[in-house]
């Protein structure tokens, strides 16, 4: 009789040893999915300020440009691109000619020369351009 009641208790204790275990187990599944789950959330806000530090470039109307239309402030629209050149008025290799631009569309002045050799800008002045691109043209 007495040795029913310990094979019996210690089949309890067994039981109730298993439950614990399992309860623990299922108890921490969660966790561990949670944790699963917080490296992506972290790469999509990374993606997502990466993606808003990219601000799309600013765009300017003819009338914008046209606001700047002085050899100390001196914006033009070449090819569809806005630069603001002001900085270069005093450095360009074809001295004032460059003031014809100001304030415009000068994409046909720029690439004839009417007043040099009536040929494009080489490479070389397109290249130095780059520096002083601050948007679109809006059309
Ligand atoms: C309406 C705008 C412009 C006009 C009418 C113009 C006109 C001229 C002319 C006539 C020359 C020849 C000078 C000579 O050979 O004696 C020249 C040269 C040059 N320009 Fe402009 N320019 C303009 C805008 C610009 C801009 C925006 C840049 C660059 C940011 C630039 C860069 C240069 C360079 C680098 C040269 C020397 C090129 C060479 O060695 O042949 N120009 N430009």
């Amino acid at each position: 009789m007495t040795k029913k009641i310990v094979i019996g208790g210690g089949i309890i204790l067994v039981l109730v040893v298993l439950g614990v275990i399992l309860a623990t187990s299922q108890s921490l599944q969660p966790t561990g999915e949670v944790s699963s789950i917080q490296p992506p959330q972290n790469e999509a806000v990374v993606s997502t300020s990466s993606a808003s530090s990219a601000a799309p470039a600013a765009s300017y109307t003819l009338a914008d440009v046209a606001r700047h239309a002085t050899q100390f402030d001196c914006w033009m629209a070449i090819e569809g691109k806005v630069y603001d050149v002001t900085s270069y008025v005093g450095k360009h290799p074809g001295g004032k000619a460059i003031l014809r631009g100001c304030g415009k569309d000068a994409t046909v002045l720029f690439n004839t020369r009417p007043d040099g050799p009536g040929t494009p800008h080489p490479p070389e002045a397109r290249q130095i351009l780059q520096q002083f691109y601050v948007g679109n043209l809006k059309s």
